[in-house]
């Protein structure tokens, strides 16, 4: 059977690092205020010469490096923001001529903080329908761009940053297992960007209802994490990694206890990165492949829940 096998990864960071200390100059906040309810210490924020297009390439760039793979293996690269260079093109045809590829094709993805996972499901779909051998998936954003500085209750949760894969058809037992997808509409009003092209002709802001993300969050992840185990007849307690999206300490710990598992088997990096919505997944994974602990045969849960909602998991052998 032909599975789409992660054969590198990379990630890119803004140079200049934000701290809590940093972030109480700005606005009427504190650093135990923002420890305590998010676990957050840190957060990397793009200067004008960094956008997602720079952290994204920069990101592919390793991730190509790390699979021993040229630009020109690549078919396929699907990146996954909602802070895109412009409204159009796609920002990830844009990092296909920086990488001097004109064969194959790259688009676009937009499932805010859900959208790598949206992009890995969509590139296993094509690589297992031979649409594609060599794909290059990429979560790049620069949420300082979207962000109201003036609110305390959004500024201090998000970062900039970028993770990428590279993904390869391949036959075996490695590779993506399973995968899945879910939204739901109705919510969408409880965190959006209040600003669009066909609306309001600007960039907008980011609003969020933070109680009611952190309910929904909860019992959605834990759910589609189950139902990924379920569909690939895995037991929880032979995932040897949870790859979360970087939203909130307390999410994460909440969501630990609620599938049963030690909170020490979740990568996380949120307390240096805050959150960098479609970035953070891949941007987690480099990490903890950097300072060895995910190994190659391992068994990989990542999931995600962003604006929308949307929600989804895939489960990996490495
Ligand atoms: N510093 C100091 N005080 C603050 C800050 C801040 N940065 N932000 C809010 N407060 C104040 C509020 O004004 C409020 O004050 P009041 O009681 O005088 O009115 C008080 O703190 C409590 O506010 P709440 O919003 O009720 O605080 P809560 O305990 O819910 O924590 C938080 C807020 C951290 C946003 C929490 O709701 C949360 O984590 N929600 C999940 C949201 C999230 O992670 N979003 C990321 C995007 S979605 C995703 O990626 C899944």
């Amino acid at each position: 059977m032909i599975r789409s096998v992660i054969a590198g990864v990379g990630s890119a960071l803004p140079k200049r690092i934000m701290t809590n200390d940093d972030l109480s100059k700005i606005v009427d906040t504190s650093d135990e205020w923002i420890r305590e309810r998010t676990g957050i210490k840190a957060r990397h924020i793009a200067d004008d010469s960094e956008t997602t297009r720079t952290l994204g390439l920069a990101a592919a760039q390793k991730a190509l490096v790390h699979a021993g793979c040229a630009a020109s293996d690549v078919d396929l690269i699907i990146l996954a923001t909602s802070t895109p260079d412009n409204t159009f093109p796609a920002t990830a045809t844009l990092i296909q001529a920086d990488l001097g590829i004109t064969t194959g094709f790259a688009f676009d993805m937009q499932a805010v903080c859900s959208g790598f996972v949206f992009a890995l499901a969509t590139a296993d779909a094509m690589i297992k329908t031979g649409q594609a051998k060599c794909a290059l998936i990429i979560g790049s954003e620069t949420f300082s761009r979207i962000l109201d500085w003036t609110d305390r209750a959004t500024c201090v949760l998000f970062g900039d940053g970028a993770g990428a894969f590279v993904l390869k058809a391949q036959e075996g037992d490695a590779g993506i297992l399973a995968s899945k997808l879910c939204s739901d509409g109705r919510h969408a009003n409880k965190l959006y960007v209040d600003g669009g092209p066909s609306t309001t002709k600007t960039v907008g802001h980011l609003r969020m209802e933070g109680r009611e993300v952190f309910k929904h969050a909860v019992v959605n992840m834990a759910s589609v994490m189950n139902a990924v185990l379920h569909d690939a007849n895995v037991p929880v307690l032979d995932v040897d990694w949870f790859v979360p999206h970087q939203a909130n300490k307390r999410i994460l710990e909440a969501t630990a206890k609620k599938l049963g598992v030690a909170e020490d088997r979740f990568v996380i990096t949120l307390d240096s990165h805050g959150n960098t919505s479609a970035a953070s997944v891949p941007l987690a994974f480099d990490v903890a492949v950097q300072d060895g602990r995910i190994k190659r045969g391992q068994t990989i849960l990542m999931e995600a829940m962003g604006g929308g909602f949307t929600w989804g998991a895939i489960l990996a052998r490495y």
